[in-house]
């Protein structure tokens, strides 16, 4: 058998390096500047056969119109061809068939997979099953990697270098993927992040401590903040260290240039009401009064659409409206993209993994600990023998050791570590580096031990006492 370049998959932003996601804009510029609508430069007009006889698969499980319309235009646009399952009603998931069986199927009837669901992480699992490119087209409140790439790539159009542009993000920063997988990119280009939740919407916990600890952001207090932008109630997340290559050259981050008043860009996101049960209230709305203030007058509205009352439709004949655009980009950049999967010799498969992150130990026992996310795909009851426990164990401050699971990236912390063979735990000390060794378990709790029929390990001094024979004095 031929041997096989390694996969590369799109789940995350951070699948990509800065310097692919260069290469993938050079590429997408390259086919609207050869295949463009000459009366309409953000629209693709013609075809290519770079493609030619290779399929698209779009495995949808969620609700979609420009995700899946323009990655099947964008096959046929390079010559390829398509295939569908968009109604999980008459798909083999209504009879009860699992994702991980269905990738395994679908990846011999096509050359890359677009994965649409409900569930955080599900993009992940799809992948460890494929045999062929899995692309994340948005799994639950994750990561929508190709959305960002259009984001980023309408901010390229419009000239807007990201090194310390400032970008605000509006709506319901929770629940909206696409703003998950937007702000690392963000970071990662150098740009300042502005954050205007919705009431209670703001980004979830991991999200900003990876922000933090990741990709150099820096939380600037909201005081200090407040004196150079009195009316936006934010909180100004800014990169101190830039990772990797810059779309941009620009200055170097100083106070000044961070703190100016500016708002290059409002990046507006609807309320997520598939996924939360409680309704939203006092949702923020931009409209031309919003936008009335000198701060904005040169920013370029973004969103990813659909939008459902929170942006104001008097805005779309407004020169600061891309909103549009950017839904138009999706047929260059996911051109682009499907191209560089499928292009054994200048594809993304040459390139070296993705984005670097620091090596951690990982840790997965079938007992124990389960992500705390309860939206994870580790939860989905149809999938529960093809995904295991996973984390990735990070560096913990305190008596916690934070987990981050591997599938939904959501960290979860664990107060208890055991010893799997002497079925004995005892609480984490603080600051102690917990071992991640093959019989390490860890409980989120004393009482998850004890149900899972552990016992407490006794304390090393009474031990002695007693004369047990356990040497062992040091964390299990
Ligand atoms: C987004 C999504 O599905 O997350 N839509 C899209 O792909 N453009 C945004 C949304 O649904 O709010």
């Amino acid at each position: 058998m031929a041997e096989r370049p390694p996969l590369r998959h799109l789940t995350s932003i951070n699948d990509l390096t800065n310097a692919e996601i260069e290469r993938l804009f050079e590429r997408a510029d390259r086919y609207l500047a050869d295949l463009g609508d000459p009366a309409i430069p953000h629209r693709i007009g013609t075809s290519t056969a770079t493609a030619h006889g290779r399929i698209l698969a779009s495995l949808f499980y969620e609700p979609s119109t420009r995700t899946r319309l323009s990655f099947e235009s964008a096959m046929i646009r390079l010559g390829g061809q398509n295939i569908s399952s968009a109604d999980p009603a008459t798909s083999s998931v209504a009879k009860g068939e699992t994702l991980a069986d269905t990738v395994r199927v679908a990846s011999n009837y096509a050359d890359v997979i677009v994965l649409r669901h409900p569930r955080d992480g599900a993009a992940r699992l799809a992948a460890e099953y494929a045999s062929v490119p899995i692309v994340n087209g948005g799994d639950g409140a994750h990561e929508h990697p190709t959305q960002t790439l259009c984001d980023l790539f309408t901010l390229r159009r419009e000239n807007k270098q990201l090194r310390n542009l400032n970008v605000a993000v509006s709506g319901d920063l929770r629940g909206s993927r696409t703003i998950h997988s937007f702000v690392y990119a963000l970071a990662r280009f150098g740009a300042n992040i502005m954050l205007m939740p919705a009431k209670g919407m703001g980004l979830p916990a991991h999200v900003t401590a990876r922000l933090e600890e990741e990709f150099g952001a820096r939380a600037v207090a909201r005081e200090k903040y407040a004196k150079a932008n009195a009316s936006v109630d934010a909180l100004y997340v800014t990169p101190d260290r830039p990772h990797q290559l810059s779309l941009s050259v620009g200055v170097e981050p100083d106070v000044d240039v961070k703190l100016r008043k500016e708002i290059d860009v409002v990046y507006v996101t609807r309320f997520q009401k598939e996924r939360w049960a409680e309704a939203s209230a006092d949702y923020p709305k931009i409209d031309a009064k919003f936008l009335k203030q000198r701060k904005y007058s040169a920013t370029s509205v973004l969103h990813p659409l659909p939008r459902v009352g929170e942006l104001d439709v008097s805005l779309d004949g407004d020169r600061r409206a891309v909103y549009f655009r950017q839904a138009a980009f999706g047929v260059p950049v996911r051109m682009a993209l499907i191209d560089l999967l499928l292009d054994p010799e200048h594809g993304l498969a040459r390139y070296d993994g993705g984005f670097a992150e620091a090596p951690r130990p990982l840790y997965a026992q079938a007992i124990g600990i389960r992500c705390a996310n309860p939206n994870c795909i580790t939860h989905d009851p149809l999938e529960r023998h093809y995904v295991g426990n996973k984390f990735w164990a990070l560096p913990s401050a305190g008596a916690a050791q934070r987990l981050r699971c591997v599938y939904c990236e959501a960290d979860t912390e664990a107060a208890i570590v055991a010893n799997g063979r002497r079925r004995e735990f005892a609480a984490l000390a603080p600051g102690a580096p917990a071992a991640t060794t093959p019989t390490t378990v860890f409980f989120a709790s004393a009482a998850d031990a004890l149900a899972a029929g552990f016992t407490e390990r006794a304390p090393a001094q009474k031990r002695a006492r007693t004369g047990s024979r356990t040497k062992v004095a040091h964390s299990p």
